[in-house]
């Protein structure tokens, strides 16, 4: 299927590039490149910088390309920064995201794969998290991921858009041939922060909070293997064939990790130590957050590969000690 992917010059994105060749589908890029990286992308693929928003330039790629169906990748992703400019995040992840959904609409592209996030749940009543749990973000990145979600449903019912939304938990680890991996500025990633402190780039790491109520006080999360996630994104295409269907599906493994034991993971694999700092809690951070994947197990088949999180960390660190510099643009 020729499939236009929108922000496949970054993280998870660029993964899902790849994966989309590897079962023989024939992507095309969108990236401003604000955040993705050129290098990310396999120079024989075809690439546009153009801006999500731009409707006319999306539909002048849509028609030209003769793209059947969308994935959305680009957004700003870093919740303090949205707690503080939320125009910015209401105007990129939301409107432009519109935009995108005009221009589809109006070159009858009718099938959408779109990045949600575990954010949209806020502060869970009860764990793990499955998809029919309230939503109720607590940050307007969040939000606009909610408010995107519902803008699809009511075009599932009012022009037969076919969808579904993936909602990430916590995106980790690198492509297993070493050729791609996590690269933001700035980075605030948890396993990418200890791997710079395992080598050298940072003096050390900052636990953010050891007084919740969790086993070792530090916070539960649930690390997925990108290459996991960009998975469930080709397992959903059959879905997508009757028009007017919408589905949501949570994305994580479903075991929790502490901060603690992240950071112990980080010096088994590199065998190296990292000096802890142990600071106050950072604002917003919900103690434990871990998915029911069940819903994308039994409907989509989907199988997580990398089920440990020393398995995802190994991936991130052979990236990471052999492009100290990310892409180095
Ligand atoms: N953490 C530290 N020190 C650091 C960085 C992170 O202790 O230097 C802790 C955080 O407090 C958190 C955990 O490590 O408990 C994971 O933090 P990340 O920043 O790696 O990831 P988040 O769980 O904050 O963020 C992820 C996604 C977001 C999404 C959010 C929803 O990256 O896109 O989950 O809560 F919005």
């Amino acid at each position: 299927m020729k499939v236009l992917v929108v922000g496949g010059a970054g993280y998870i994105g660029s993964h899902c590039v790849r994966q989309l060749v590897a079962a023989g589908h024939e992507p095309v890029v969108v990236d401003n490149l604000v955040f993705g990286h050129r290098k990310a992308v396999a120079p024989e693929i075809p690439f546009y910088t153009d801006h999500l928003g731009n409707v006319d330039a999306m539909r002048k790629i849509l028609s030209e390309e003769k793209i059947e169906l969308v994935m959305h990748f680009a957004a700003f992703a870093y919740v303090g920064e949205s707690v503080e400019k939320p125009l910015k995040y209401y105007d990129n992840n939301f409107i432009a995201t519109l935009r995108l959904l005009e221009a589809m609409l109006a070159e009858g592209v009718k099938k959408f794969v779109f990045s949600s996030t575990c954010a949209t749940y806020g502060v869970p009543p009860s764990l793990p998290i499955v998809e029919t749990m309230p939503q109720a973000p607590i940050n307007p990145y969040g939000q606009t991921k909610l408010d995107v979600e519902n803008a699809l449903k009511a075009l599932a019912h009012s022009d037969g858009l076919s969808f579904a939304a993936f909602r990430y938990f916590n995106a980790a680890g690198a492509a297993t041939d070493g050729s791609i991996g996590e690269d933001h500025n700035p980075e605030t990633h948890l396993i990418p922060l200890v791997i710079d402190a395992a080598l050298g780039k940072r003096e050390n790491i900052k636990i953010f909070g050891t007084d919740y109520d969790t086993p070792d006080g530090t916070c539960l999360r649930d690390y997925v293997h990108v290459d996991d996630l960009s998975r469930a994104h080709i397992a959903v295409f059959d879905k997508l064939a009757t028009p007017g269907t919408g589905c949501f599906y949570n994305l994580g493994t479903g075991t929790p990790y502490s901060v603690r034991e992240v950071i112990e993971a980080v010096e088994k694999v590199s065998g190296k130590q990292v000096k802890i700092v142990e600071v106050e809690r950072r604002a917003g951070d919900p103690p434990a957050l871990y998915a029911d994947s069940s819903k994308a197990k039994s409907e989509l088949g989907w199988k997580v590969e990398f089920d440990s999180v020393e398995k995802i960390v190994e991936t991130a660190w052979a990236w990471h000690s052999a492009h100290p510099d990310g892409f180095g643009d």
